[in-house]
């Protein structure tokens, strides 16, 4: 091993949070480039709670670019990953050529990047989107790079580009070929609506649900439906769904969301041969929030899933605390209370039997792992302090990660 000079080392920390979309994304229409079908619009999840962080170095010294995920080295050459560090020298050699000096690493440098997540993979959230964001933000600011970085996360995994940015974000599907208007925006930053709330409820699963990247091919190459969605029904819903937003009504933005998750399940169903990403708690979540806004009359309560069991639901502050407990009536966990509920403080309260009749669903004991309770949240931020790199001064990564 050639010596590291821990003087010729530069490194940046940042960290990047997930988004669930509210629109989904689903179908290429160009694989190389990451080009949709449809345009989406997702909320981007609180960083407290979830998110990813990736320290990227650069020094003279590196013989060969290599990268760590969540402590085990990984193929850097995998297209996805070199597409990235291609895009992001490629607009750092543009700035450099433009005039601006403001940054000198080299861009002849090979880098390391080190990158974890405060999530359990086992979890079952789609940290590709956090993850590539990370590694594209996290290289923007090693590089002094500037300029759309939504374009250059889209070509890590499609749901990256929304990642880029914090609060309610809509990725617009662009119409040229060269994917150059392809891109994030945000649509309303994370102070916009406060009272929102999300909760993530961690099903547990027996087997590992079919991969995005496969599924949605299979879905673009079988399903009439996709194509009848992409055409005539996602335009409209875009406009509504970021018209409920800015009008912060519930009522309009839980049942959009609803219908859309159903009707990306409605795709899978009509994919050849059919991919089944809800299961039976799934689907006992979904009747037990519809008859919860049943017996309220009103729509508070909203779930989403995406390639996978898992349900995500969006709600009020206010009906945040009795939610959690139906949830836990019907889902009773292992040992009641606890760590059953992690990340926003949820309050206990008493339920009307009115409201556990109403509901009625048989209950599923441990049908729920457990609760990730959050809320929208900002985007990527870097990290200042230099403790919390994850990479040491010889550039490889710290013990503890
Ligand atoms: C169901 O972004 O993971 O979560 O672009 O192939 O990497 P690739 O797919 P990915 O797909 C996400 C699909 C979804 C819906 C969504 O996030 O919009």
């Amino acid at each position: 091993m050639p010596k590291i000079n821990s003087q010729n080392i530069s490194m940046i920390t940042c960290t990047a949070p997930v988004n669930i979309a509210v629109i989904k994304y689903w179908g290429k229409r160009d694989e190389g480039l990451i080009l949709p079908v449809n345009s989406s619009l997702s909320v981007t999840l609180h960083q407290d709670q979830l998110k990813t962080t990736t320290t990227v170095a650069c020094s003279r010294d590196f013989q060969e670019d290599r990268i760590w995920l969540n402590g085990k080295e990984e193929d850097i050459n995998q297209p996805r990953l070199q597409s990235c560090l291609r895009e992001i020298r490629r607009l750092a050699r543009k700035r450099r050529s433009d005039g601006d000096p403001s940054t000198e690493n080299s861009l002849s440098h090979r880098v390391h990047v080190c990158s974890v997540n405060n999530f359990p993979t086992a979890a079952g959230l789609a940290s590709s989107a956090a993850g590539y964001a990370c590694l594209v933000y996290s290289l923007s600011r090693l590089f002094g790079v500037e300029g759309d970085l939504s374009l250059v996360a889209r070509q890590g995994s499609g749901s990256a580009c929304r990642s880029i940015y914090g609060g309610f974000v809509q990725w617009k599907m662009g119409e040229r070929q060269d994917g150059k208007d392809s891109l994030a925006e945000q649509v309303e930053t994370e102070s916009h609506w406060p009272e929102l709330r999300v909760l993530v409820l961690v099903v547990s699963a027996e087997r590992k649900p079919v991969a995005s990247t496969s599924g949605m091919q299979t879905s673009v190459e079988t399903s009439r439906l996709l194509k009848l969605r992409a055409d005539s029904v996602v335009p409209g819903r875009m406009e509504e769904m970021i018209s409920a937003i800015q009008r912060r009504n519930f009522a309009d933005f839980g049942e959009l969301t609803m219908k859309d998750s159903n009707q990306f399940h409605a795709i899978c169903l009509d994919t050849y041969p059919p991919i089944f990403y809800l299961n039976d708690i799934s689907r006992k979540v979904i009747s037990l929030v519809h008859r919860y806004n049943q017996h309220y009359q009103e729509t508070r309560v909203a779930y989403t899933f995406d390639a996978g069991p898992n349900a995500v639901i969006y709600t009020l502050q206010d009906y945040v605390h009795e939610f959690v407990e139906v949830v836990q009536h019907f889902f009773p966990p292992e040992c009641n209370g606890g760590e059953f509920v992690k990340g926003l403080p949820i309050g206990r309260v008493s339920l009307s039997e009115d409201l556990i009749r109403a509901i009625g669903v048989e209950t599923a004991p441990e049908g729920i792992s457990y609760i990730i309770s959050t809320k929208v949240g900002p985007g990527p931020c870097m990290v200042e302090d230099p403790n919390l790199h994850l990479l040491g001064p010889d550039g490889l990564p710290k013990k503890s990660t």
